[in-house]
């Protein structure tokens, strides 16, 4: 196994910068993930680390060995592929041992059989070790390929939306699956995804792309509740946290049109005050606004009930307040219905605030 390193790493095409000055350490052993919207430039950085991309600009560590000038086989990686790549007309079996079969790793008839079995146990495809791939489902498919990558012992396993063609209880499934493996193997894992579920579940540390540049890394508790800009604050969270136009006013933070005066914690007043008539964004996660039928708390504000979803443990409130829509996460059996009044508090201490020009973080 071994480290990653990027360091200045840069892909153009033509007018896109695909990956834009990019520096990430990856550790040896690591589940690390990067996460980013459609476009964000995931696979680029993926096929970049498995040599299947040259750099415009950058070096690519695999260990504290560069690699640039290194093939894609010579480097010792497994991929993964967001489009899985099988052999159609093998059956699952010869494509889990067509990688043990390399004249390089001489391993014999029962090694192979066994490493083959072992895989296709953890991925619940032994029942289709002896079809072709090109009659699977995509979901069986996207386990074939997995294990593929699996048998092998590579130095890194990179691994692009591997669970995208899943079904929502099958993903769930091979996430603790994938990251229970990871722990098994100790395999150095470098996992894309946009799907900020799975980032936060899985990884060890994250790293949030966004147009090919790296917004934040950290671990899933720092990026969710320390995001640095208004970006990532966005982008992890379900359901989105709430930003509202603000700005501060004598001490006090005033929200949307004078909708609502909230009190500075004291011990960010001081630190806040050169912000002053600044254009601010003011973020709250939906579990951090408490909702009551009555009103409990002196700084608790009236408002009504706009939209109820139901999510089984919990539900989301949409609530409103003039030209104000907020949403709140509930349980159940507060048993708000649309239209009713309800009061609601901030609980400022988990709020976060942002420069609305810079976006980032004050
Ligand atoms: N071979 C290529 N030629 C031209 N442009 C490319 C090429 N590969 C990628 N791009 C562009 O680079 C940008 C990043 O693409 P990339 O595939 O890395 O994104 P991604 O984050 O993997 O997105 P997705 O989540 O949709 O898979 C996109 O704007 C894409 O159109
Ligand atoms: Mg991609």
């Amino acid at each position: 196994m071994a480290s990653v390193r990027l360091a200045s790493l840069t892909k153009t095409f033509g007018q896109v910068t695909a990956v834009d000055n990019i520096d990430l350490e990856i550790d040896d052993r690591e589940f690390f993930v990067l996460l980013g919207p459609t476009g964000a430039g995931k696979t680029t950085t993926l096929r970049l680390i498995a040599g299947l991309e040259k750099p415009d600009q950058g070096e690519v560590y695999l260990g504290n060995v560069s690699v640039n000038d290194l093939s894609p086989a010579l480097r010792d990686v497994a991929f993964v592929f967001q489009y899985y790549t099988l052999y159609p007309h093998y059956t699952v079996r010869q494509n889990l041992e067509f990688p043990l079969r390399s004249k390089l790793r001489r391993l014999s008839e029962s090694e192979i059989d066994a490493k083959v079995s072992e895989v296709a146990g953890v991925l619940h495809i032994e029942s289709l070790l002896g079809r072709e791939t090109v009659n699977l489902s995509g979901g069986e498919m996207q386990r074939v390929a997995i294990g593929r990558a699996m048998v092998r012992t590579p130095k890194v396993f990179l691994m692009d939306e591997p669970l995208s063609n899943l079904d929502a209880k099958l993903r769930e499934e091979m996430r603790t699956e994938l990251a229970r493996l990871h722990l098994d193997l100790g395999f150095t894992f470098f996992y894309v995804t946009h799907d900020q579920i799975e980032a936060m579940t899985m990884g060890d540390r994250i790293a949030v792309l966004n147009e090919g540049r790296i917004l934040q890394i950290g671990t899933p508790d720092e990026i969710y509740n320390s995001p640095e800009n208004v970006f990532v604050a966005k982008f992890v969270g379900s359901p989105t946290i709430n930003l509202f136009e603000a700005s501060i006013e004598t001490s006090t933070l005033v929200v949307g049109k004078k909708t609502l005066v909230c009190a500075i914690p004291g011990t960010q007043r001081s630190s806040l005050e050169k912000y002053t008539k600044r254009e601010l964004i003011l973020a709250i996660r939906p579990e951090d606004i408490e909702v009551s039928k009555e009103k409990k708390k002196a700084d608790s504000f009236k408002c009504t009930v706009y939209f109820t979803q139901s999510m089984g443990v919990e539900d989301i409130l949409n609530l409103r307040i003039n030209d104000l829509v907020l949403r709140a996460l509930v349980p159940p059996k507060l048993l708000a219905r649309v239209g009713d009044t309800v009061y609601a508090s901030i609980n400022m201490k988990r709020s976060h605030l942002f420069d609305s020009e810079t976006n980032m973080r004050l």
